[in-house]
């Protein structure tokens, strides 16, 4: 019993402090984004975890690419990178492609993840025409090494990415990216006990 207790407080530690200390990068370019909203009338963007789900997944398959000038928001239109896992992302999100057909994937790429860089990278560039959209309602991002994907959504069903009907898959993804940090500590844990 003492043992189980031990183990569930560890892991639920280590997530919660994962959880307060990994979130910069998404926090102050979700308040910058909401502020750019603001300046141009437009409601600000709420949370959607379904696709922070998705950019989550988006961020880990550019995460090793280098930053270069045809990358992220510098992208020709046309020639952005195919993903050919995509398919699998959604289906681990519980996502299909009718839900996401309308919403916007938009990763960028910044040497140190610097937030006024990569903030200028959506409001300044092509992606400023998605931020400027109203039909854009809901947010998701998420960051990997050098990398920011931001995922916009839509209030309608072929954009909302609607949690398909097993609500727990978001936070089941967050656990799955955080276990190596779980696995350590549970670790510690076991050795302390033992
Ligand atoms: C936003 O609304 C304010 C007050 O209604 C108005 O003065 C301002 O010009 C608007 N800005 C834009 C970008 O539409
Ligand atoms: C991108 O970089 C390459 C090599 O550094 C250069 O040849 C090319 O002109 C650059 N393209 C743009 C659009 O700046
Ligand atoms: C986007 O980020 C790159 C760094 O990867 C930076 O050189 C560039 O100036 C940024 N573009 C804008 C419009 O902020
Ligand atoms: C988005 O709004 C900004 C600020 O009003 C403007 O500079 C930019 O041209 C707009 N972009 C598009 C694609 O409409
Ligand atoms: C996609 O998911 C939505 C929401 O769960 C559902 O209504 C829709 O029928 C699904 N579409 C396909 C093609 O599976």
């Amino acid at each position: 019993m003492g043992f189980q207790i031990s183990i569930s407080s560890f892991l639920l530690l280590a997530f919660l402090l994962h959880l307060a200390t990994s979130d910069d990068t998404s926090t102050q370019l979700l308040s910058g984004l909401n502020k750019y909203r603001g300046s141009l009338n437009l409601t600000s963007f709420t949370d959607n975890s379904n696709a922070d789900c998705l950019a989550e997944q988006v961020a880990l398959a550019f995460k090793g690419e280098e930053c270069s000038n045809s990358t992220g928001s510098s992208t020709v239109p046309g020639t952005e990178t195919q993903l050919p896992n995509f398919p699998n992302y959604l289906s681990t999100c519980h996502l299909n492609a009718t839900v996401t057909r309308d919403g916007s994937i938009m990763p960028v790429c910044v040497h140190g993840l610097t937030p006024d860089l990569v903030l200028s990278n959506y409001t300044e560039t092509q992606y400023n025409q998605f931020l400027n959209d109203s039909s854009f309602v809901g947010i998701g991002i998420a960051d990997e090494g050098n990398w920011v994907v931001v995922v916009l959504t839509t209030d309608t069903p072929t954009g909302n990415y609607a949690p398909a009907a097993d609500t727990t898959s978001g936070s089941t993804i967050l656990v799955a990216t955080h276990l190596y940090v779980m696995l350590l500590l549970l670790g510690f844990a076991l050795f302390f006990i033992s």
